[in-house]
């Protein structure tokens, strides 16, 4: 007799996990079983390293893939990124292809409600058919589901309708996927059909109009890679081939070691949110890929910025203090101790030094970038500047991992003004010389 209630208990308990099961199952039938197969799962594969989805929807130590990062929207509050793999209750395990394709080029979830644009579907709506089923392949079949719950957004009460984004997806979404230009060649079109579409490269570099809509979603549009709004702190250069303002004067070999590795040596150095599309998507795509970008980057219309002269030429080594035999000392020989230096220099040496060197040309084997010459340091607007000196450069690329500590707590905000001052005018956009 006293075994009946655990026995009752049990059987309840199977029961229960049974019915679930079935019901998991009929739930899980629905889904395009037929797009189960390998090579279109490894496509997917791929495809999903081109969109760096798991850039966004892998939170800061959490499961690939099962989302829950958050993201702060300006003036909105702070969404949480979905868990898209194919767990069935907190995952996409029940999508079918086409609510799927509804979510990334037309921003509308499964249950019909819109999607914020935090999710790049506005340049994802040029993804073509075939590649959408490749996707819904890797995520349905090739990815392992992770049961977790996506927290509640954290939006505020008075802007937490989504209806206002139909209107908006109406005036600005492209509606067509891409279309192929006969008159280029074969390499322009898939460079033009990833720059604008999967690698979203736009979301970041394109200007914003004043509803947050990108201005320009390819090179028939005013102001496309033009430079971006500042977002989370960090601001997206020009890219197109103005001479001044983009990266006209960069080479082919230049343009595509950065986008590769992230540092090219006496130019330009990838932190912040460039840091982390180049290790989750760009080092790891074939170098076809790469260099299809490449080409078109080089015919977009360049735009012309508030820059007057290229940032990465900007900057002279600094003279004014040298160290000998463990003393600072001028160059003209006066000895000198740390205070008379000015407050920028002095930071610049306790703090920086040690890597970029005292006169700011880095180490000789380039490991530790010059800050002459540096896109960063030499850009029209300090906020890049900033964020790296604030939070440092963290970037792994191939194994190999760049890393610059950030000083935010050596740093206050004098201090910091201070530093900066101190480094535009030696190495950067105030400099008098230019070379
Ligand atoms: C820049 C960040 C970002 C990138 C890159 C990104 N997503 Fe998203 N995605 C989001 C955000 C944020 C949401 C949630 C939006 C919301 O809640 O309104 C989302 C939602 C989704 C949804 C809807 C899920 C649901 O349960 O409603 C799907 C599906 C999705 N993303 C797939 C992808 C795929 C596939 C890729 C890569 C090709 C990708 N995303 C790349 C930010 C991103
Ligand atoms: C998530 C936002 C984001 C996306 C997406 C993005 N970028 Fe960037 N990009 C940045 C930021 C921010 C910088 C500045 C980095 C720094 O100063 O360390 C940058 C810098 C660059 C630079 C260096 C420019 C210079 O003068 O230093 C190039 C080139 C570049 N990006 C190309 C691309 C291409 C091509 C794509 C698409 C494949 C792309 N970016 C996608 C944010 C982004
Ligand atoms: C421990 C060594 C070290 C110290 C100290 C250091 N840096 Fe760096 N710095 C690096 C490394 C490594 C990189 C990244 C190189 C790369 O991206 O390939 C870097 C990158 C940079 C960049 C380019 C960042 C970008 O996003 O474009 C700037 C600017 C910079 N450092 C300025 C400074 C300043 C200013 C200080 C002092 C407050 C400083 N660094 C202190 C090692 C250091």
């Amino acid at each position: 007799m006293k075994w009946t209630l655990p026995a009752l208990f049990l059987l309840l308990f199977v029961g229960y996990t049974w019915a679930q099961e079935v019901w998991d199952h009929a739930a899980a039938e629905e889904v395009n079983r037929e797009l189960n197969k390998p090579e279109l799962i490894e496509k997917g594969r791929y495809l999903a390293v081109l969109g760096d989805c798991k850039a966004c929807h892998t939170a800061p130590g959490g499961s690939v893939f099962a989302g829950g990062r958050p993201m702060p929207i300006h003036k909105l509050g702070t969404i949480y990124t979905s868990n898209i793999t194919p767990d069935i209750h907190t995952g996409i395990g029940t999508w079918q292809l086409e609510e799927f394709e509804r979510a990334l080029r037309h921003g509308i979830g499964k249950d019909g409600r819109n999607l914020y644009p935090a999710m790049p579907y506005d340049a994802y709506a040029k993804i073509t058919d075939e590649d959408i089923r490749a996707l819904y392949a890797y995520f349905l079949f090739g990815v392992a589901p992770v049961h977790q719950a996506t927290p509640e957004n954290k939006i505020r009460r008075a802007l937490s309708a989504r209806w206002p984004l139909k209107v908006w997806n109406y005036l600005f979404v492209p509606d067509e996927p891409f279309e192929a230009d006969p008159e280029q060649s074969a390499a322009w079109n898939r460079g033009a059909y990833l720059v604008q579409g999967l690698a979203h490269c736009g979301e970041c570099h394109s200007p914003r109009g004043l509803a947050f809509q990108d201005k320009a979603y390819d090179q028939t549009e005013k102001g496309f890679l033009g430079g971006g709004p500042i977002l989370d702190g960090w601001q997206a250069y020009n890219i197109t081939p103005d001479p001044d303002s983009g990266i006209g004067l960069w080479s082919e070999e230049q343009l595509t070691q950065y986008l590769t590795t992230g540092h090219v040596n006496r130019l330009a150095q990838a932190g912040g949110p460039m840091a982390e599309v180049i290790e989750n998507s760009l080092s790891q795509m074939k170098d076809s890929d790469v260099a299809a970008m490449v080409t078109y980057l080089r015919t977009i219309p360049p735009v012309k910025g508030p820059d007057r002269a290229p940032r990465q030429k900007r900057g002279t080594p600094a003279t004014d203090v040298v160290i000998k035999r463990g003393n600072l000392i001028r160059r003209d020989a006066e000895p000198m101790n740390l205070n008379a230096a000015s407050d920028g220099a002095r930071l610049y040496l306790g703090m920086c030094a040690t890597c970029h060197g005292v006169d700011g040309t880095g180490s000789k084997d380039g490991y530790y970038p010059s800050l002459v010459h540096n896109s960063t340091v030499g850009a029209e607007s300090d906020h890049n500047l900033r964020q790296a000196i604030l939070q440092g450069v963290r970037r792994t690329v191939d194994g190999e991992e760049k890393m610059m500590p950030g000083f935010s707590r050596e740093l206050d905000q004098e201090q910091l003004q201070k530093l900066l001052g101190y480094l535009r005018r030696q190495f950067g956009t105030n400099s008098k010389n230019q070379s």
